[in-house]
């Protein structure tokens, strides 16, 4: 938070992503830790937010079916299933995954098309994924050599149409 305030970032909001699947905890001496945070920092007045964008992926509806605002609690389960991505012994290739939904919204709510957006802990290649499908430019850095296969492989399949059902008019 000091580092952001040095290089003159200001903290817009602070989204929790409430994780409706933690992994249990091992111990059983503390509380189940099911919560992330992601940290929506902007430089100067110019900042970009899509609040329309935002108020229709909002899951939430108001009594008559309306949109709502989007509020900084999201809720999503830990890729898990078909999304997540398994080496040939079935063991999940990297252990912090990130949900693709999760992306969708970051990347919609807070860029636009052909934005520039930097990962510089790729990890298994989400973001820049999203950032194709929603036609961001992207520059991923990562320091594990394992992860860059997954990275490419996950970057040169074809757009999942299925992931635009909802957004379909960015
Ligand atoms: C939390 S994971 C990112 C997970 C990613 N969002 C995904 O969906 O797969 C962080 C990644 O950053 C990488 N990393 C850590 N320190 C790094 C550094 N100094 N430079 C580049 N990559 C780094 C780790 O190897 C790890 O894969």
């Amino acid at each position: 938070m000091l580092s952001l305030k040095i290089n003159g970032l200001v903290i817009k909001n602070i989204i929790t992503w409430q994780k409706t699947n933690p992994m249990p905890n091992v111990t059983r001496r503390v509380l189940t830790h099911s919560t992330e945070f992601i940290v929506w920092a902007v430089k100067g007045k110019g900042w970009i937010f899509n609040y329309e964008i935002l108020k229709e992926l909002n899951p939430e509806k108001s009594k008559d079916g309306l949109t709502k605002q989007m509020r900084d609690v999201w809720t999503f389960p830990v890729v898990q299933g078909k999304e997540r991505i398994h080496d040939e012994n079935g063991k999940a290739i990297h252990p912090t995954q990130k949900p693709e939904k999760m992306l969708e919204w970051i990347i919609s709510g807070f860029s636009n098309k052909n934005d520039l957006v930097l990962d510089p802990f790729c990890g298994s290649g989400t973001t820049c994924k999203i950032a194709k499908n929603l036609n961001r430019n992207f520059i991923g850095i990562e320091k594990e050599n394992k992860y860059i296969k997954v990275i490419n492989d996950r970057l040169s399949k074809p757009i999942e149409q299925n992931l635009f059902d909802t957004i379909n008019y960015l």
